[in-house]
């Protein structure tokens, strides 16, 4: 398959080891960044032979592409995913898909219509311990899950359009948003939210409106409560998403998505199942999207997954702004 790249940043970095990870089905064919010495650098690294462009129309259309990965920041999609779908290109696209609701589900019905594969960037969903849980959970083991809590810890400046709040979404659309995907993969549709997000600690910084301290707590249809909080004013150079998650018969400690200690809570012995894993989750997204292409089957996490948090996301920034629990 001829794979293409739109946005040679940071992440994308991460998309082209998988890629090349997967070298014996794919091929780095074409790279795409509104600065061309970006595209030009990343080829250089990635795949000489890779064409490069700075409009991502242009490359949609003449590079002949199978499947693209789509790596801009959330304020700058426009439309990629139109014209992915109407070349019959599948998409692998990183969160947040959007920043509107309106927008995000207008990719989602073209991206339906057209019958291309999807997969949004929720790597984590690929974790040896994610799946262990979620294993169990179909099985019957785990019984309903009743808590989830979670923590976003980090301390880093980031890009400037990271700081912009307008650009970027803030902390809990952009970063966050990572875990709350996690706890709707194991708790099923939320009800209601309630959330505070605010700037507490980087007021003097210029440009900084993200929100950097911030409490949610969602409930679910079945009555299931999830708390995720969120600071970038924790420890320098570390990025802390880890969780828990109690259920009627199992309790699961998640450092990381490949990492959990899961206590069975309901046998007298209450057995420990530890999880320890170094699965590269980016290159087994990528695998379950060629597979889905392959098979005609459905990916883990279709685009129709990202607009469905994003409007969770967005109605959890409404109750910060209004201080009152917004009804799902
Ligand atoms: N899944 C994850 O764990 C994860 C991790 C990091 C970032 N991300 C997401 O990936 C996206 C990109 O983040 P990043 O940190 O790589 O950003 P970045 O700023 O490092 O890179 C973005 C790149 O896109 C290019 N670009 C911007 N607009 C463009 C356009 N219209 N056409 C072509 N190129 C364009 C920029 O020049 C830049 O090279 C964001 O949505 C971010 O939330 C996801």
């Amino acid at each position: 398959m001829r794979i293409g790249i739109i946005g040679c940043g940071t992440v994308a970095n991460r998309h082209a080891a998988a890629i090349t990870g997967l070298s014996e089905e794919l091929e780095l064919a074409a790279l795409c960044d509104h600065t061309a010495a970006k595209a030009q650098a990343f080829a250089e690294k990635y795949a000489p032979e890779a064409a490069i462009y700075t409009d991502h129309r242009a490359m949609l259309e003449k590079a002949g592409l199978d499947l693209v990965v789509i790596c801009v920041p959330p304020y700058a999609h426009t439309d990629e995913v139109e014209c992915a779908a109407q070349g019959g290109i599948h998409i692998l696209m990183e969160k947040p898909i959007a920043l509107t609701s309106e927008q995000a589900w207008r990719m989602v019905e073209c991206v339906e219509q057209a019958g291309i594969k999807t997969q949004v960037g929720f790597q984590f969903r690929f974790g040896e311990a994610v799946e262990k849980f979620k294993a169990l959970q179909a099985e019957g083991k785990t019984g309903r899950v009743a808590l989830f809590t979670g923590r976003y810890f980090s301390n880093a400046l980031h890009a400037d359009w990271w700081r912009d709040r307008s650009k970027s979404g803030g902390q809990v659309i952009e970063q966050a948003i990572h875990l709350f995907d996690m706890m709707r993969y194991f708790m099923g549709e939320p009800a209601a939210v309630y959330s505070r997000q605010e700037n507490l600690l980087h007021q003097d910084v210029p440009g900084y409106t993200s929100d950097d301290t911030s409490a949610t707590v969602v409930t679910f249809r079945d009555g299931g409560i999830g708390v995720i909080t969120a600071t970038n004013n924790a420890v320098p150079g570390k990025w802390i998403g880890d969780y828990r998650v109690v259920a009627h018969k199992v309790t699961a400690d998640f450092v990381s998505a490949n990492i959990a200690t899961l206590t069975q809570t309901d046998e007298a012995h209450t057995p420990v199942i530890a999880i320890d894993s170094e699965r590269d989750v980016r290159r087994e997204q990528l695998r379950d999207l060629i597979n889905a292409v392959k098979t005609g089957g459905t990916t883990r996490t279709p685009l129709r997954e990202g607009a469905t948090v994003l409007d969770l996301l967005l109605k959890a920034r409404q109750a910060a702004e209004e201080r009152r629990e917004i009804t799902l």
